[in-house]
This record gives structure tokens, C-alpha cells and sequence, in this order.
């Protein structure tokens, strides 16, 4: 029976269990965009925790795409050196790197004229500039750039950032896309950008090598995009573009949403069965014997732990002790094993 401890294969990287730190934003980077001390530290200490596959928060291709001005970049070469130090130090404790990239769109607060497919703000933010054809090409140019790097950095995989109501999210999305032209105004044409998207990224990014896609599942309006319309999306890839999914939801329109353990595990269950792909799940899951049931009931592949990541990088061990599985420790902590 699949648990959290069982390995598993996607394309050429072998993941040692199905533990996943998702993205999270750090804002902790220079204003250049480059890692610090920090992000060593940070992301080497959840590989000494047994985390198997870790996604590194949101990393802007372009200055403008970012949340904040200390969100890292990955829209210069110089960004190179620091990304890598990230995964050596990943790779050194045995577990598999993803960096997220990401374009903030329309909640970018790093800019003071935000970019999204049309004039229309996000509920705090200031109106942003509907991108011309011209722009919207440029952006798909620093993507495939972005993937360049992220593999010259060494990276095992990618994840697109297509969730909370960021750039591609919003081109998808009829609530905020209104274009009239090639990008808008049939869902054929708003799921346009994040196909080509795709299409630059997979030509630096080669197949045998995974690629993720972060979406948001359910905006959890009924004019906005739900897991059915999404699991078309996916199907409309290119067969063997997109390795795994990972299911998130919420953030392109201010709503509130109850959440509670799993209130996301629905979402995931759905995209799974209805696009045959690999599956992350996750969502206020804390609880080993909860995520173990999720995985052996087959609604996903493998579960993210955000923020008990955050307060606990460690959490893997004890996860194993209560599951009563003998975890490898890492050997310098081994005389500490219980
Ligand atoms: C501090 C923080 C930063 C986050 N940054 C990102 C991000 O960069 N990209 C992303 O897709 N999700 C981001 N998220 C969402 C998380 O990846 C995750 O989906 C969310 O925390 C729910 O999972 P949890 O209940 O296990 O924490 C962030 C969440 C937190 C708490």
C-alpha cells in the first residue's frame, strides 16, 4: 500500500518518499532578486528534514512579475549562482529541487503599473496596463528564459505558477481576462498564453525532465474556473508536457473561503481522475494518518506540507516515528533517533 514514505519515478528524477514542501514566498531576497544566506539555510534545512521534493517559492521572470521587491528572481543570468547554491545544498541532503516561477500579473506590488491581460484590478491593487500582443510575447520569451536558467542552476524540475490569481491564472480566468483579440474571449483563446507559455518553457526544458503546473483548482465563484474546466485545460497539453499537477485553489477574486484540514483534497481527487496525471495535494494537512488515507484511496500522488514545514523542518522524522516506519536519519542526528 502507497504511504508517504514510498518512492516514486516521474520522467528521470526519483522522488524518496511523497513528503512536498509547496512554494512559499519568503521575501527575503535582495532587491536584484538574488538568494541569500537565508534561502540556503531555509531550504537545506527541510532536505535535512526529509522533506523529498522541494518547491522553491515563486521566483519572478521579470522584476515586474514580482509580489514584492525581495522576491527572487530568475530573469538574469546572475540569478544563476545563487539558485544553485539552493540545490547543491538540496541535492547534498538527498532530495529533489523545483524551483516555481512566477509572474505576478496584476497583484504585483513591486511595480506601480501592474500587467495583466486586461484593465481590471484586483480588489486593493491599482488598475493595471492591459499587455499588448508584443508585451504578452516578450513575457513568453522570459519564461523559456527563466527555464534555461532554472536548469543551468540544476534544478530537477520546474512548476509553472498558474494559481492565486497571478499573470497566467488571470489569462485564464473570464473574471479577469475580457481581451477581445487572440488571447480573450473564448476559453479556447484564454487558455492561449499558458499553452505557449508551455511550448517556451518545454524548449529549453527537455522531456525527460518533469514539469509542474500549480493551479488553482476552484476561484470559488461561479462565473470563475472550477476543477472540470481545468481538467479540459490540462487535457488540451501537448501529451507528456505537464508531469504533475499540483492543486492549490483561491486568490484571483477576494472571497472568503472555509477552510479546514483537506478542504482542498476534493479539487485534487477530481483533477486526478479526470486527467490521469500525478497528483499534489494538500490544504491545512497536518496529520500523518491523514495524508497516508489520502494516498492510499488513490485521490493523489503525493501531499504538500506548507506551513507546518514552516514552523517544523523536521517534521518528516517524526512523522515516521508516529507511523512507526524506519526513516533513514541523517547521520549526523542518528544517536538522537528514537
Ligand atoms: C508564507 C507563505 C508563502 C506562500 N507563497 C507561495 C508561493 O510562493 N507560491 C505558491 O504557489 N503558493 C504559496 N503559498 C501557498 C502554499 O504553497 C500552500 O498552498 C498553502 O500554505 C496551503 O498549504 P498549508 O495549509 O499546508 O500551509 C504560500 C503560503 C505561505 C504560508
Amino acid at each position: 500500500m502507497t504511504h508517504l514514505f514510498t518512492p516514486l519515478t516521474i520522467k528521470n528524477m526519483t522522488l524518496k518518499n511523497r513528503i512536498v514542501m509547496p512554494p512559499m514566498c519568503m521575501y527575503s531576497a535582495t532587491e536584484e532578486g538574488m538568494a541569500t544566506d537565508f534561502h540556503v539555510i531555509h531550504y537545506a534545512s527541510r532536505a535535512v528534514g526529509q522533506i523529498g521534493f522541494i518547491v522553491v517559492e515563486a521566483t519572478a521572470i521579470e522584476p515586474e512579475g514580482r509580489i514584492t521587491t525581495h522576491d527572487l528572481g530568475v530573469w538574469d543570468d546572475e540569478h544563476v549562482k545563487g539558485l544553485k547554491w539552493i540545490t547543491k545544498q538540496i541535492h547534498a541532503n538527498d532530495a529533489k529541487a523545483c524551483l516555481q516561477i512566477a509572474h505576478a500579473g496584476r497583484k504585483s506590488r513591486a511595480t506601480d503599473r501592474p500587467k495583466a491581460p486586461s484593465e481590471i484590478g484586483f480588489e486593493g491593487y491599482p488598475t493595471p496596463s492591459a499587455l499588448t500582443v508584443d508585451e504578452i510575447k516578450e513575457i513568453i520569451e522570459k519564461y523559456r528564459q527563466a527555464a534555461r536558467r532554472a536548469k543551468e542552476a540544476n534544478f530537477d524540475c520546474i512548476e509553472i505558477h498558474a494559481a492565486h490569481g497571478y499573470l497566467i491564472h488571470e489569462f485564464v480566468s473570464p473574471l479577469s481576462n475580457t481581451r477581445t483579440d487572440q488571447y480573450g474571449g473564448t476559453q479556447v483563446n484564454r487558455n492561449r498564453f499558458l499553452y505557449e507559455v508551455i511550448e517556451a518553457i518545454r524548449s529549453e526544458w527537455p522531456l525527460e525532465l518533469p514539469l509542474a503546473l500549480r493551479i488553482s483548482a476552484e476561484d470559488y465563484i461561479k462565473e470563475g474556473l472550477h476543477p472540470a474546466l481545468w481538467a479540459e485545460i490540462i487535457n488540451g497539453i501537448p501529451h507528456g508536457y505537464v508531469d504533475i499537477i499540483h492543486v492549490s485553489s483561491g486568490g484571483l477574486v477576494k472571497v472568503p473561503i472555509d477552510d479546514y484540514p483537506g478542504y482542498q483534497l476534493m479539487f485534487a481527487k477530481k483533477i486526478r481522475k479526470e486527467t490521469h496525471q500525478i497528483v499534489i495535494a494538500g490544504g491545512l494537512i497536518e496529520d500523518p494518518v491523514m495524508a497516508n488515507g489520502v494516498l492510499e484511496s488513490e485521490e493523489a500522488d503525493l501531499i504538500f506540507f506548507g506551513r507546518l514545514a514552516l514552523r517544523d523542518p523536521y517534521f518528516p522524522l517524526k512523522f515516521a516515528q508516529r507511523m512507526r516506519y524506519d526513516l533513514t536519519w541523517p547521520v549526523q542526528y542518528e544517536k538522537s533517533k528514537k
